[in-house]
């Protein structure tokens, strides 16, 4: 049984953005077939009949196709937002109005709007969740383990209105939980490893369908929108210095080079930055990449990777963004303390003076392709979203039997959602003779 306590319908900027949202969302459906296939089948086959879904995602067009995608499925939906700044307000306003789905989220909604829409989000007593980052999930994991002065003021407030009956069966009544993101999965393997996780979690985002394409092409192409839309900068002949040479990084740096820009990579680990200098980048430490950067970006997932030491050796005019899921990359805070200026010189762009130096901080130190441009093209975002659609299908089946632990979707998904998007792109590729199936699985022959 799920714990429902009253809350608004929706909160959103403005209902009559809908028809605009409409028109957005149907032309990212274009580019989402294999979702679309989906939607089809769960029409048919209602495999989240009279489920309540709360999901914590960017609330974007590609993310739009996909409440749609659970609703056709048969389930009932509230969304909030996954982070302040990436809410797309005509999109939430066409989820309401056309779809039903309560809706929590407004773009640009300050610290504790943002919490009150998650708390309203899990106030809707659902079944099952889905996250990008962790922060509902891990809100109810506090409430779970007691630990309510960890909470936020919003959430803590809800928790407090409820009963001890209440609590506990808001987070008994919750099936488990998909993942769309890296850094959400670290922390969800932490509470699997501390023994405290309370359901079974579909970590989405380490399906192969995921981050090779998403986190790589995607973070890539929509990293660099997000910069030169804020900024309009020519990356041709700049230094671009990346942090992070993981998925996202790579994506990035690969771009950022095809621009024409002299890409610098930091890392702290020697594999990736072997693998980055191989791959024919510079690699040195931030200290020595701060003097000679115009563009820093980091990917990293980290805290604090960009510091006061970084910002003081910067060149006049550097730009300093990130693209990591939360806005902890850039110790922004330490850079307000070090500068004797502070001022939006544009829509998006702030700038810091330091040492006489201007620095430019992009969105808030926020994820700049979701703030400043419209995030991952749909395309991309098609297999990831028919992740997330199949691994609430399997939830909503098979999590009674499933192992309080971070689990993938079964290889065989991952390969089906590759088959599906190659046809969906008129790709045929080879299949293997019986002699070759037969050669693979032997061990005795040589040349
Ligand atoms: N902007 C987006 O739309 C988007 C999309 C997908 C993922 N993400 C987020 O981007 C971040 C990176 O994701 P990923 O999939 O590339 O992770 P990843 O684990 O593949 O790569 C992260 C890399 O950063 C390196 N790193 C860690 N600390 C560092 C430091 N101090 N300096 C330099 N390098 C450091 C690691 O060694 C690793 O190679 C995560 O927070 C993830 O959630 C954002």
């Amino acid at each position: 049984m799920s714990v429902q306590t009253a809350v608004a319908k929706y909160d959103i900027k403005d209902i009559a953005l809908a028809d605009e949202g409409k028109r957005r969302t149907e032309w990212a459906e274009r580019s989402m077939p294999v979702l679309r296939q989906i939607r089809a089948r769960f029409a048919k086959e209602q495999p989240l009949k009279g489920l309540r879904l709360s999901a914590c995602l960017h609330v974007t067009t590609e993310t739009a196709n996909l409440m749609v995608t659970l609703r056709a499925a048969g389930a009932d939906i509230a969304l909030c937002a996954s982070n302040p700044l990436s809410t797309q307000d005509d999109v939430a306003a066409h989820l309401v109005r056309d779809h039903g789905v309560h809706v929590y989220a407004i773009k640009g909604e300050d610290h504790d709007t943002y919490y009150t829409h998650i708390a309203q989000a899990l106030a809707f007593g659902p079944d099952m969740t889905q996250d990008d980052g962790a922060d509902l999930v891990g809100a109810l994991h506090m409430l779970a383990l007691n630990r309510l002065d960890d909470l936020a003021p919003p959430i803590r407030r809800w928790v407090e209105a409820l009963s001890k009956e209440e609590r506990r069966a808001a987070v008994a009544s919750v099936k488990g939980s998909t993942e769309e993101t890296t850094t959400g999965v670290i922390r969800l393997k932490a509470m699997a490893k501390e023994g405290v996780l309370q359901f079974p979690i579909v970590a989405v985002n380490d399906s192969s369908t995921k981050h090779m394409f998403d986190n790589r092409y995607g973070t890539g192409q929509s990293t660099l929108d997000g910069i030169v839309r804020a900024t309009n900068m020519l990356l041709a002949g700049s230094t671009v210095v990346v942090a992070g040479y993981g998925w996202c990084g790579r994506g990035f740096a690969m771009r950022a080079r095809g621009a024409g820009a002299n890409v610098v990579v930091t890392e702290i680990d020697p594999l990736p930055a072997l693998e980055a200098r191989m791959d024919g980048f510079q690699v040195m430490p931030m200290s020595d990449a701060a003097p000679i950067g115009d563009l820093f970006v980091t990917l990293t997932g980290n805290l604090h990777v960009i510091r006061p030491e970084h910002f003081q050796t910067m060149k006049d005019g550097a730009i300093v963004c990130n693209s990591g899921h939360f806005n902890v990359e850039l110790d922004l805070e330490a850079l307000g303390r070090i500068a004797s200026e502070r001022r939006m010189v544009r829509n998006m762009v702030e700038e810091y003076v330091v040492n006489g130096k201007r620095i430019m901080v992009l969105g808030d130190g926020r994820l700049i392709n979701l703030a400043a441009a419209e995030g991952h093209p749909a395309s991309v975002m098609d297999m990831s979203f028919a992740n997330q659609a199949l691994a609430a299908e399997l939830l909503a089946k098979e999590s009674g039997t499933m192992a309080k632990a971070v689990h993938r979707l079964p290889a065989a998904v991952d390969q089906e959602i590759a088959r599906l998007k190659l046809q969906s792109m008129g790709i045929a590729i080879d299949k293997l003779t019986s002699e070759q199936v037969e050669y693979l699985s032997s061990w005795d022959a040589g040349t």
